[in-house]
């Protein structure tokens, strides 16, 4: 199943090395050509030949190894098709986080446009440390596939969180990532951030959106296969492969939704996007010693509505309802007055729900189906929990 998938497995410097060589003989058994390299860390718990002698070829340590090779950085990582790390300690995770490239493996991480899969292990307490937490979630959201570790029996007779995930569960991890996804060939546009409408030469009407859960639907949707692209209001780092359009207004969000909307097989508009918006937006600055403005406002377009008026046969379009209260009867109301085939309604005022957390809980609505509850989770969670109901739609209206 990974046959001609080129895979470069750092091991760094934890007891959890062993597990490396398992991980390895499994991948080559799976038709992957591994390539291993070792931090000097893990050169004290595992001998670089068990790993060379069930890896593709002899294992990796230096820069400066091979006087043939005098940059394998760049080799390594540009040839590959994934960078896996298991174990990642909590160094080589800061390092990549920052950039840091002090060895090869660090090197290799930085040379590459591959994706990237890291696998954590560490004692409870490391792996808890704000530090860590923080590292791990700006990696989750560049985009860099973590595969969390399990909690069990840890070195020195301790128990908790921080033990690799087990071998099984990351080569499975890696075939999925590797294999041709569920929405592979489909084109996916997906709106994301609050919009911003000017009041005068510096002021907005603004909203909370982070975009935070946009960007966790293009990185999904990217993932299984689609070509992208986002509609965004902010600057967060697009997921790899995502093309992204940056506007500002409800009124530029209209535009560039309209155009990519009629060559998509799925639209999502995950952006909060203004009600209203200043009738005129004063050029200059307004001053204090005016006064008090007296600003007129005037209600935006609805994109949503507008796409579901015109949507294409085939094309699933997916709403979101920020709700308060009567989530349901307000979701079914938008689901059914926009043309939708699925809305995803989140409760914004539940804890770690909604605007700017990494956490999100949804109930998606669709005409022919039951409610079906997501509860809180993150937003990637959430995001894979849209799609598979994409996915399972499409297939249920144009079964092959
Ligand atoms: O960005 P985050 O910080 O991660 O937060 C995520 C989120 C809370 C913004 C997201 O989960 C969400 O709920 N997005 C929709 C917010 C919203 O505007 O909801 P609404 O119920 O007001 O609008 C219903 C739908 O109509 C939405 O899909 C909205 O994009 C769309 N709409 C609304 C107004 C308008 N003028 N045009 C629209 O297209």
């Amino acid at each position: 199943m990974l046959a001609g998938k080129r895979i470069v497995l750092g091991v760094t410097g934890g007891i959890a090395a062993y597990k490396a060589v398992e991980i390895s003989r499994r991948l080559v058994d799976a038709g992957a050509h591994v390539v291993p390299v070792m931090t000097a860390g893990a050169e004290h718990f595992i001998g670089a030949t068990t790993l060379s002698a069930l890896a593709s070829e002899p294992v990796k340590t230096r820069l400066w190894d091979d006087p043939d090779t005098p940059i394998p950085h760049t080799r390594l990582g540009q040839g590959a098709d994934l960078i896996l790390v298991a174990p990642a300690t909590a160094r080589v995770i800061a390092a990549y986080r920052i950039g840091l490239s002090t060895d090869l493996l660090t090197n290799v991480l930085l040379a590459t446009r591959a994706p990237v899969m890291m696998c954590p292990a560490m004692h409870t307490e490391m792996w808890e440390h704000p530090a860590v937490v923080d590292n791990i979630a700006a990696l989750r959201d560049r985009g860099v596939h973590i595969v969390d570790p399990e909690s069990g029996r840890l070195a020195g007779g301790d128990t908790g969180a921080g033990r690799l995930a087990s071998p099984e569960v990351i080569v499975a991890a890696v075939q999925r990532l590797l294999s041709p996804g569920d929405m592979a060939g489909l084109r996916v546009v997906i709106s994301a951030g609050g919009t911003r409408e000017p009041i005068d030469a510096v002021r907005v009407i603004a909203n909370r959106s982070s975009g935070k859960q946009g960007y966790a639907l293009a990185a999904e949707a990217a993932e299984r296969g689609a070509s992208v692209t986002l509609v965004s209001t902010v600057d967060l780092v697009a997921p790899p492969g995502v093309a992204v359009q940056r506007v500002e207004t409800a009124a530029e969000m209209q535009s560039a939704m309209e155009r990519l909307a009629p060559v998509s097989d799925v639209v999502v508009m995950a952006a909060a996007v203004a009600d209203f918006r200043p009738v005129t937006a004063v050029d200059r600055k307004l001053k204090k010693h005016d006064g008090v403005p007296q600003i007129v406002l005037e209600p935006t377009p609805d994109i949503l509505a507008g796409l579901g008026a015109r949507k294409p046969r085939r094309q699933i379009l997916v709403g979101f309802a920020a709700e308060t209260d009567d989530l349901e009867a307000n979701a079914r109301r938008k689901l059914d007055e926009k043309h939708l085939d699925m809305i995803v309604a989140n409760d914004v005022g539940a804890p770690q729900t909604g605007f700017q957390h990494d956490t999100n809980a949804v109930t998606i609505f669709s005409p022919d189906a039951p409610a079906f509850v997501v509860p809180l989770a993150d937003k990637r969670t959430i995001a894979a929990a849209v799609f598979d109901r994409v996915v399972s739609m499409r297939v249920s209206a144009h079964p092959t």
